[in-house]
């Protein structure tokens, strides 16, 4: 899932010939499934039609003060549209509105817009060779990168003048992947690794009997897609699930028994900088494993059964730098309990599930959690869908990387 998915992007066009490129531009905005509004500058109306990007944006196009098909010559507002976005990029920047921006020199919808807009900018420039080269280009291009505005070079090559050289806008693709690489590097959790375990364990009676419990995965896939989205590299551990991973960030790791499970996070734990222990593992497994299926015989049968080794205990007792994040599912004595979990299983944050509350636990779509911390601040949260709640989860790990930064 590209990073632009969800944002709201404002597109400036100004009057070049790039601007036919713009077509390509808000259709692999919306393909990455970004929110798409543009503002055209009067002259660039000459180089695309305005019904091409409100076609392809599936929004009206803004280019007046006035929305001209009002009688009453109804306000454009640029302050809501530069409130509006998450980001604005000015594609193609032609040496006029580039000197423009830099002076606030505000004739027309699109630099009214830029001032207005409080989100990161960023521009492509598009001009001949020898204007991109000229010292008052360059000299812009430094005031608005101290304006805090991001320049995405252009590109060299066949010019519209018949020159050759540099200074054509950069490709719509180049233009993309410029802006996602940025934004990907900003994620608050860029760079970490991140193990995270989910769903059930299965431990075998015979070859076609098994000890499981109700757990769908929901939960441990939903916190993986969030530190994902985050930025992190995550490794997710998973018991059986029907569940499939979103992000190519993640890793998923799929194993059936908790002791293929423990071995799988003691695998990587050493390489992660978090582990969030999610899965309901089995407490206990079957002492034997019949290799055979097992005929009924008698009117009773008891299966002897030892206890699983517990998966987050063993990773607090041998950690290190790692934040070491455990679940708790309580049904008495709730807060106590969780507390106690945290000291035993040395853990830096327990989210506790109450079966009590409606909504909350295994198979359904929301959870309701309270999350306790290692100073035993008890944080009780409303109840959620399961995405806000790994969301939430997951501020808790990048507040903590900001604390410690
Ligand atoms: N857990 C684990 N390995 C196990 C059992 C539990 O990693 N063999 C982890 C779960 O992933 C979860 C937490 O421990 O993060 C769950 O604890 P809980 O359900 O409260 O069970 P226990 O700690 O085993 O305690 P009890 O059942 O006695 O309440």
């Amino acid at each position: 899932m590209s990073v632009l998915s969800g944002k709201k992007i404002l597109l400036g066009v100004s009057g070049g010939i790039a601007a036919y490129k713009t077509a390509t531009l808000v259709r692999l905005f919306i393909k990455a499934g970004a929110d798409v509004q543009v503002v055209m500058t009067p002259a660039s109306k000459d180089f695309v039609t305005p019904l091409t990007l409100s076609t392809l944006s599936k929004n009206p196009v803004h280019s007046t003060f006035y929305k001209e098909e009002d009688e009453n010559g109804l306000w454009n507002n640029h302050v809501e549209l530069g409130l509006w976005a998450d980001l604005m990029l000015i594609a193609p920047a032609t040496a006029n509105t580039l000197s423009k921006m830099v002076n606030g020199n505000c004739d027309n919808l699109l630099i009214a817009t830029y001032l207005s807009a409080k989100c990161p900018v960023y521009f492509a420039p598009a001009m001949d060779l020898d204007m991109y080269k000229h010292p008052s280009t360059l000299a812009g291009f430094q005031t608005l990168k101290q304006f805090g505005n991001t320049i995405i070079p252009a590109e060299s090559g066949e010019l519209a003048s018949g020159l050759s050289g540099e200074g054509r806008m950069a490709e719509p693709e180049n233009i993309i992947a410029f802006i996602e690489k940025d934004l990907e590097n900003q994620l608050p959790l860029k760079g970490k690794n991140i193990l995270i375990t989910a769903g059930p364990t299965y431990e075998a009676i015979d070859p076609v009997r098994f000890i499981g419990n109700h757990s769908t995965g929901k939960m441990g896939f939903d916190i993986a897609e969030s530190a994902a989205k985050s930025g992190a590299n995550v490794i997710l551990v998973s018991g059986p699930t029907a569940l499939e991973v979103k992000n190519s960030n993640i890793k998923l790791v799929r194993v059936t028994s908790a002791s293929q499970m423990f071995e799988a996070c003691h695998q990587f734990y050493k390489e992660v900088d978090v582990a969030i222990c999610a899965a309901a593992v089995a407490d206990y497994k079957p002492k034997y494993t019949a290799n055979q299926k097992i005929k009924k015989s008698d009117n009773s049968f008891t299966i002897e059964l030892e206890k699983t080794k517990d998966i987050l205990a063993s990773l607090g007792e041998i950690k290190q730098n790692q934040f070491l994040i455990g679940f708790a599912l309580e049904t008495e004595n709730e807060i106590e309990n969780a507390k106690l979990k945290i000291q035993k299983k040395n853990l830096d944050l327990i989210v506790l599930n109450s079966l009590q509350d409606q909504g909350a636990g295994f198979a359904t779509a929301t959870n309701k959690v309270t999350i306790i911390d290692s100073q035993f601040v008890v944080e009780p949260m409303p109840l959620k869908s399961k995405e806000a709640v790994a969301d939430d989860i997951i501020n808790k790990v990048i507040l903590h990387y900001e604390k410690n930064s």
